[in-house]
């Protein structure tokens, strides 16, 4: 009961907080004071309460009654006077501003920029792709072959026969070693898409690709630089492994594990009690991808690695629902 007269207070004085006017002010007096106000109606039908709720409430009706009869009035006097001495410019620039609240980087913003800034650190540029591509871009150049399930039409969202959405960032590799002879040493952040939603999965998501090409590079660089990044991003204290896979872009491949940040490698829910956690894809550049961009085979060798932003964003930050990061819910993103 108190709620409904403190509701129709608050809504009051809010509404009579965005007006100016004396007129605009009159007839709201008369919504909510006026014979069929808001606040009228609710004293007349005080005798339809509970006879023990009836004393309490006609009482804090009757002292909000008074409340909002001296706001609307003083409201009006103040109209009133600045139209006498002004009538012009009717403005009452004593009144306090409107406060504007301000707005924060989604966490994917943040958790982008602190791994780009971890690899421009270590000496990497920047670099960005198209997001819609070409067939070629996004898997013939990386030695995708015509027949690879990743082509199969489940994953990948085809705008024609010829042009898809990226799947990965990894196109943006060869669009620089295109445009760049070696030495190339570039991280490249961005969207991507695939045809998949579930719990775990969104038709888009982000990536951070890395591409470091010069002579003499070798596993145990990828390695450093990989162990230096994950000590950056989380704490020195988190070891990694390395396990054999397969990309048809790299030769030797290998996935990337880091010991549970939740529980330490003790084995909890995040990890599956393994106590490891994928975060990336990585290995040397595949000699098929350089003879594509023209880059020489017998000088030069390289590394890449991508790695999904959402999942390094919900082990940093202890999210366990990949949704938040895409429903725009004020309340989860004022936290970053
Ligand atoms: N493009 C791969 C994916 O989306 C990730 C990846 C794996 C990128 C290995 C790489 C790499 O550059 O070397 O699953």
């Amino acid at each position: 009961m108190e709620n409904r007269i403190e509701l129709i207070k608050t809504e009051a004085l809010e509404a009579l907080s965005q007006v100016a006017d004396a007129e605009q002010i009159k007839s709201l007096s008369v919504k909510y004071l006026g014979r069929k106000g808001l606040l009228t109606l609710f004293l007349r039908n005080i005798s339809e309460l509970p006879a023990e709720d009836r004393p309490e409430a006609g009482k804090q009706a009757n002292i909000v009654k008074k409340e909002l009869e001296a706001a609307f009035d003083a409201a009006l006097n103040r109209a009133e006077a600045r139209n006498r001495e002004n009538p012009e410019d009717a403005i009452d620039v004593s009144l306090p501003g409107r406060p504007v609240t301000r707005g924060t980087l989604h966490p994917i913003t943040h958790v982008t920029r602190q791994i780009c800034g971890i690899f421009s650190r270590m000496g990497f540029d920047i670099a960005e792709g198209p997001e819609v591509e070409t067939d070629y871009y996004n898997f013939e150049a990386l030695n995708i072959p015509k027949n690879h399930p990743a082509r199969d039409m489940q994953d990948t969202f085809y705008v024609s026969d010829n042009i898809v959405l990226r799947t990965h960032t990894s196109p943006i590799q060869v669009h620089i070693m295109e445009e760049n002879a070696p030495p190339v040493r570039i991280v490249a952040p961005g969207k991507v898409y695939r045809c998949d939603s579930d719990l775990t999965h969104t038709p888009m998501f982000h990536q951070v690709e890395g591409l470091l090409v010069d002579t003499d590079v070798s596993f145990g660089d990828l390695k450093g630089v990989l162990e230096a990044f994950v000590h950056e991003m989380f704490d020195e204290t988190i070891s990694l492994r390395f396990r054999p896979s397969f990309f048809p872009f790299t030769e030797p491949s290998a996935e990337v594990d880091i010991v549970c940040v939740m529980c330490r490698g003790k084995g909890c829910k995040v990890c599956s009690n393994t106590g490891w956690l994928e975060v990336l894809g990585c290995g040397m550049v595949h000699p098929a991808v350089f003879e594509n961009v023209g880059y020489d085979t017998r000088k030069y060798t390289g590394f890449a690695f991508g790695m999904g932003v959402e999942r390094l964003a919900m082990l940093k930050y202890g999210i366990n629902d990949l949704r938040m990061f895409f429903e725009s819910d004020y309340r989860f993103l004022r936290q970053f």
